[in-house]
C-alpha cells in the first residue's frame, strides 16, 4: 500500500509503478532525509504540536535507522517509492505507528528540496577542495618552468614567446574564478525551504528559523510557493560546473596537441595514458581525451535540467523528480575530472629544448625586431613592414632570426647595430615584457604569488 493511498487504490500498474519511482536515483539522498527529519520533528517538540514523549520516541527511531544504515544493518528498499517513502516506513517499521505522526506539517515536496540542498551543500565542499588540489597542481608546476620558454599561440598559430609558467597560470586563475563562482552560489544555496509544506505552509504553529537553524542554512526562503518549486540552485550548480568541465576540456584539448609527436611539448605519465592493442609504439592521451568529452556530459546535463524546468507551473510538478539524476551525474563527473586533472598535471614531464626551438623556428621574436626599431625612433608601420621583410628572408633561407647576419639586418634598415641578437634573444623577449600580467619572470613569480594567496583564504 502507498503513503498517499487515500483516495486512490494505491495500486499503480506495474510499469507505472516502475516508471514513477525514484529510489534508485534518490537513494543517496538518504542522510540528508533522516536529518531533515530529525530537524523537524525536534521542531514539532518543541512548538508543541507534538508531545514532547512521542517526539522523543521518534527522535530514538531515527537515529536507530541511521545508525543502522550507515552500519549496513537496515538496506534501502529498491521497492519504495522514494527515499522519503522509504525512511517513512523504515520508521513506521521501527517503532510503530507512532511513526506515522513525523509527517505532521510537513510534505515531500518541501523535504525532498531540502534533502536535494543538503546533498548539494555538502558536495560543494567537497568540490571546492578538489578544486583547490588542481589549481595547487597548477601553480607547483608553474614555480618551476618561469624561465622554461614556450611558444604562446593565436589562432593556434605560433605567435609570441612566453613561459611554460605563464601558460599555466592562465589556468590557475579560470580555476580561481570557479572557486569565487562556486563560493557566491553558496550565498543563494544556503537558504531554507523546509515547512513551506505541499506549496500553502501549514495552519501548525511551526517555526522554520529553528529548523533552518538546526540544519545549517544561513536564510529562510520567504514564499512558500517559490520554496517548494525553486530549482534554480539546481540550473545555478549545472551552469558553473559545465563551466569548470569546459575549463579541464580546454586544458585537456591543450594536452593532447602538446604531447602529439610533431609538438612533444610534453609528456603525460603512463599512469594517465594507454596503449594500443594493435600498434606498438602509440601511447595515448586517454585520460585527457575522456576528459575533453566529459564537458559535452555536463552541457548536456545542464541542458536537460534548464528544460526540464523551463514553463512548469507553480508549485511542485513531477517534472521536478527529473532535476536529479543529471545534477548527481554532473557532479560524480566534475569530482573525479578534477582529480584526474590534478594528477596528470603533477606528473606531467616537459621538454624545454622542443619548446625553445618551436619559439625559434616559428619566428615568435619578430614583433621585437619591429620594437627595436621602434626604440630608435621609427614609427611602429614601418618598422612592421623592416621586419616582416627579415623575416622572409630568414624563412627562405633557413635561417632563424638570430642567425640572420647583420649586413642583411642593416640592409633593411641602418638603425641595426650589433645589439639587435641581445635585443631578440627569446628570453630577453619574454623578461621584458613585464607589464601586469605579462609573462617576464619577475611577473609571472608574482602571479603564482596571487594564486597562491587567494587559495589560502
Ligand atoms: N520523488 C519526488 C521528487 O524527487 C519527491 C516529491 C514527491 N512529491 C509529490 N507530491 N509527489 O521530486
Amino acid at each position: 500500500m502507498k503513503l498517499w493511498s487515500g483516495m486512490l487504490s494505491g495500486q499503480l500498474d506495474q510499469i507505472a509503478e516502475e516508471f514513477n519511482s525514484s529510489i534508485m536515483i534518490d537513494k543517496r539522498l538518504v542522510n540528508e532525509d533522516i536529518k531533515g527529519s530529525i530537524a523537524h520533528v525536534k521542531m514539532l517538540k518543541k512548538s508543541n504540536i507534538l508531545k514532547a514523549n512521542e517526539a522523543d520516541k521518534i527522535l530514538e527511531g531515527l537515529d536507530e535507522i541511521y545508525k543502522k544504515i550507515q552500519n549496513g544493518d537496515l538496506e534501502i528498499d529498491l521497492k519504495s517509492e522514494d527515499i522519503h517513502t522509504f525512511v517513512e516506513g523504515a520508521l513506521i517499521n521501527e517503532i510503530g505507528d507512532l511513526g506515522k505522526k513525523m509527517h505532521t506539517a510537513r510534505s515531500r515536496n518541501d523535504q525532498v528540496t531540502t534533502d536535494l540542498k543538503l546533498y548539494i551543500r555538502n558536495e560543494c565542499d567537497l568540490i571546492n577542495d578538489l578544486l583547490k588540489k588542481y589549481i595547487k597542481s597548477l601553480a607547483d608546476l608553474a614555480e618551476n618552468h618561469t624561465q622554461t620558454i614556450m611558444p604562446g599561440y593565436t589562432h593556434l598559430q605560433a605567435a609570441q614567446p612566453v613561459t611554460f609558467a605563464h601558460h599555466l597560470v592562465a589556468y590557475a586563475m579560470m580555476g580561481l574564478r570557479d572557486l569565487d563562482r562556486l563560493k557566491d552560489y553558496k550565498k543563494r544555496l544556503n537558504s531554507s525551504p523546509l515547512g513551506a509544506c505541499a506549496l500553502a505552509g501549514t495552519s501548525y504553529q511551526i517555526d522554520r528559523e529553528f529548523t533552518a537553524k538546526e540544519l545549517g542554512f544561513e536564510t529562510i526562503m520567504q514564499n512558500s510557493m517559490d520554496a517548494v518549486s525553486d530549482r534554480d540552485y539546481v540550473l545555478e550548480l549545472q551552469s558553473l560546473l559545465s563551466i569548470i568541465g569546459i575549463h579541464l576540456s580546454r586544458l585537456s584539448e591543450e594536452l593532447i596537441i602538446w604531447s602529439s609527436q610533431p609538438f612533444s611539448f610534453v609528456r603525460i605519465d603512463d599512469q594517465y595514458s594507454t596503449g594500443s592493442s594493435i600498434m606498438p609504439q602509440k601511447k595515448n592521451p586517454d585520460m585527457a581525451e575522456l576528459l575533453r568529452s566529459k564537458s559535452a556530459r555536463l552541457i548536456g546535463n545542464m541542458n536537460q535540467s534548464f528544460v526540464m524546468l523551463k514553463g512548469l507551473p507553480l508549485a511542485y510538478s513531477k517534472d521536478m523528480q527529473e532535476d536529479k539524476e543529471s545534477i548527481f551525474d554532473s557532479i560524480d563527473t566534475i569530482k573525479i575530472s578534477l582529480e584526474i586533472m590534478a594528477g596528470q598535471i603533477a606528473s606531467l614531464e616537459i621538454n624545454k629544448e622542443k619548446m625553445l626551438k618551436a619559439c625559434k623556428e616559428g619566428f615568435l621574436n619578430a614583433t621585437d625586431v619591429a620594437d627595436y626599431l621602434v626604440n630608435k625612433g621609427q614609427s611602429f608601420r614601418d618598422a612592421h613592414h623592416i621586419s616582416a621583410r627579415i623575416v622572409k628572408y630568414a624563412s627562405e633561407n633557413n635561417l632563424t632570426l638570430d642567425e640572420v647576419d647583420l649586413s642583411i639586418y642593416k640592409k633593411e634598415s641602418e638603425l641595426f647595430e650589433k645589439d639587435i641578437y641581445e635585443f631578440i634573444d627569446i628570453i630577453n623577449c619574454i623578461n621584458k615584457r613585464k607589464s601586469l600580467g605579462g609573462p617576464a619572470k619577475e611577473e609571472v613569480k608574482r602571479q603564482i604569488e596571487f594564486v597562491l594567496d587567494e587559495l589560502n583564504v
